[in-house]
């Protein structure tokens, strides 16, 4: 008989290992592109005012940049810029020929309208995948940067080998950048893919009923601990996208991240899951670092 720690162990799908697997992967991309005298991937990065969270995140994603071998830079606004301001950089950014990938990094403060600075990004260089234009190809199912989240999640299920064609998925959230790219991509036709969709949102009525029919559960609604253990049918696969910071007295920094999912009442029943921190979170690099390269070989815009 397993010990609970054991079984939760078997179960648990490692963001963190997949995701520095397709690094070392780009890594010796870039050694090629190196001994062949080619351009290496510049990633840049626009981060407006101090949010602890995307100071964090931008950090990671420079860092990540120079462990595999990426030339990567990174301006600073202050949360008083003006969006002429964010505009006029976004414009000579995109016109810098050494620039694979811009970055503008969200939330930005509130008087910015983001569709609009969004909507300035070259498509070329939207590594994100936010803008209109990336966006509208992968709903057809065109050749596009797909942003980073949706590309983490399918990244994985790949690579653990996750039956995805039949299966009824359910998807809880309906953003831009997640729920609704995420429900086009696993309805497609590849592998993954071919599941039957469902997407949940703040008005589904009956949400426990549909989530307990679901072969695969995707949460990105961003509430802490939102689903239960009686959710969950036994030997669903469980991809959890939540990052909120909860207080935590027990931790130096006085916080830490809880996905959406209760993690050890759901984990008893499910086949996979991912652990937060540690699944999805980890894999969203990847898939910047992934997308950066696209760009730099010009995969995408020929
Ligand atoms: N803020 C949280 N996630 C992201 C992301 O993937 N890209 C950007 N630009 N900002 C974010």
């Amino acid at each position: 008989m397993k010990t609970f720690t054991e079984d939760i162990a078997s179960k648990l799908i490692d963001g963190k290992k997949v995701s520095l697997s397709i690094q070392e992967d780009l890594k010796k991309q870039v050694e090629e592109i190196k001994a062949n005298g080619g351009k290496i991937p510049h990633l840049c990065a626009i981060l407006v005012g101090n949010d602890g969270g995307s100071e964090t995140y931008v950090a990671a994603k420079i860092k990540a940049c120079e462990n595999i071998g990426y030339q990567s830079s990174m301006f600073r606004f202050p949360d008083t810029v003006t969006e002429d301001e964010l505009i006029q950089k976004v414009d000579a950014i995109n016109h810098d020929p050494d620039i694979d990938g811009l970055i503008v990094q969200l939330p930005l403060p509130k008087h910015i309208d983001v569709d609009k600075i969004t909507n300035y990004i070259k498509p070329e260089k939207d590594v994100d995948g936010f803008h209109p234009v990336n966006l509208g190809k992968l709903l057809l199912g065109l050749p596009t940067y797909v942003s980073a989240t949706p590309f983490g999640i399918m990244q994985l299920l790949q690579f653990y080998n996750i039956e995805t064609a039949g299966k009824h998925c359910v998807v809880i959230g309906r953003s831009n950048i997640v729920g609704t790219p995420v429900s086009v991509l696993m309805s497609r036709n590849t592998n993954p893919g071919n599941a039957t969709v469902t997407l949940c949102h703040s008005k589904t009525k009956n949400l426990k009923e549909i989530a307990l029919q679901a072969d695969i559960i995707i949460a990105a609604i961003g509430i802490p601990g939102f689903l239960k253990g009686d959710m969950v049918k036994e030997g669903a696969v469980i991809i959890d996208v939540g990052t909120t910071r909860v207080n935590a007295p027990e931790t130096k920094s006085g916080w830490r991240l809880k996905g959406d999912v209760d993690f050890d009442a759901v984990a008893l029943k499910a086949s996979f899951i991912t652990p937060v921190p540690g699944g999805v979170g980890p894999m969203t690099i990847a898939g910047l670092l992934a997308n950066t390269m696209k760009s730099a070989k010009k995969e995408i815009y020929k």
